[in-house]
């Protein structure tokens, strides 16, 4: 009676893990997909496991996993789009001639950055299977930009801040900071990268620096392999000019000063000899006709 026992709960548990096998086999990608800001995207799902089965026996759900709101539905045959999540709306299809063959993906057009998240496909034909995925979203950032200021009124020893300006990118990206000599100077930098209303970045880096060396920035975005530098090199050319003018007006004042002290000098002496010329005109004359002899 024990060894009947037995043998009836092997056969329940051969029945039970037979069963667990049939049950739909769904597949997703393992790594996250990278979807480009504004493109569309496909989310892959593959299902396997099921014999022959007709279309209006399939019913297909892409939900999103967090809060289980409908992202696309499909059953009876034909996209069933009444619960739809309303920012999916008009941006959603599967490929309905493929999913007899077991392609039950989802295509997303015009990605946007609050589509990144974990998206779950059910499939249910006979049994039913469901598997989770993630989705990243990325835009390239646009080509760096240094500024830097005040430019006038720069002497030499100010401090100058520089400012390291990408547009439009999506993660956040991994900015450093070097001077000439390969010096990490982030502990000088602050960094404020804020998103514009469709979530992308703009990156805004200020420097306070000696106008003295070359600086560079560089931005990276792991998820787009995207590398980006720019330098700007601050010489004495920037920081002269300012001074260059200085003196030249000083110049201008002393040279002015001078004349006007010279003609001072001169009206005197002019003045003077005028005098002199009334007092003893026969004197002049003598003398004159002294200098033509
Ligand atoms: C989707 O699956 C197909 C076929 O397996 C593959 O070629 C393609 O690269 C996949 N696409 C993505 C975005 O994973
Ligand atoms: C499903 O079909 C679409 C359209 O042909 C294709 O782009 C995608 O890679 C397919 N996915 C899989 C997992 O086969
Ligand atoms: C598919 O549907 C047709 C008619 O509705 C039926 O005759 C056929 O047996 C079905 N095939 C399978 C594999 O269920
Ligand atoms: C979806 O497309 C239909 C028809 O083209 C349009 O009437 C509707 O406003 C669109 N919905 C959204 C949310 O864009
Ligand atoms: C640069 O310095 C900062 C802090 O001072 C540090 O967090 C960062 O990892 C450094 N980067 C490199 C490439 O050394
Ligand atoms: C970085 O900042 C510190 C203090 O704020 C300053 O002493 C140092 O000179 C700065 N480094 C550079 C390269 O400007």
């Amino acid at each position: 009676s024990e060894l009947y026992n037995m043998f009836s709960l092997f056969i329940k548990l051969f029945y039970l893990t037979r069963s667990m096998k049939v049950s739909l086999d769904v597949r997703v990608p393992e790594s996250p997909a990278v979807a480009l800001f504004g493109s569309d995207a496909v989310l892959n799902c593959s299902f396997s496991g099921v014999s022959e089965f007709n279309l209006s026996d399939l019913s297909v759900f892409w939900q999103l996993s967090d809060t289980k709101r409908a992202v696309h539905s499909f059953w009876q045959s034909r996209d069933q789009l009444s619960d739809q999540e309303e920012r999916f709306s008009n941006r959603t299809s599967l490929f309905q001639d493929q999913l007899v063959s077991g392609n039950a993906s989802l295509l997303l057009r015009r990605v946007r950055v609050a589509d990144e998240g974990s998206y779950s496909c059910f499939v249910r034909v006979q049994t039913y299977g469901s598997a989770a995925m993630l989705m990243q979203v990325a835009a390239p950032f646009s080509k760096l930009l240094v500024t830097w200021g005040p430019e006038s009124a720069l002497k030499p020893g100010d401090a100058v801040a520089l400012s390291c300006v990408a547009y439009g990118g999506y993660p956040e990206a991994e900015v450093l900071w070097q001077d000439g000599a390969g010096h990490n100077l982030t502990h000088n930098v602050t960094v404020s990268q804020v998103a514009n209303e469709e979530g992308l970045f703009s990156s805004v880096l200020t420097v306070i620096l000696e106008p003295s060396s070359t600086y560079s920035c560089r931005l990276s975005q792991p998820l787009l392999g995207e590398e980006a530098q720019a330098s700007v090199t601050i010489t004495q050319g920037l920081v002269f000019p300012p001074l260059a003018l200085w003196l030249t007006v000083a110049l201008a004042v002393c040279l002015l000063a001078l004349l006007v002290a010279l003609a001072a000098v001169c009206r005197r002496k002019i003045r003077e000899s005028c005098e002199e010329m009334r007092r003893q005109p026969p004197a002049l004359s003598r003398e004159a006709n002294k200098e033509v002899t």
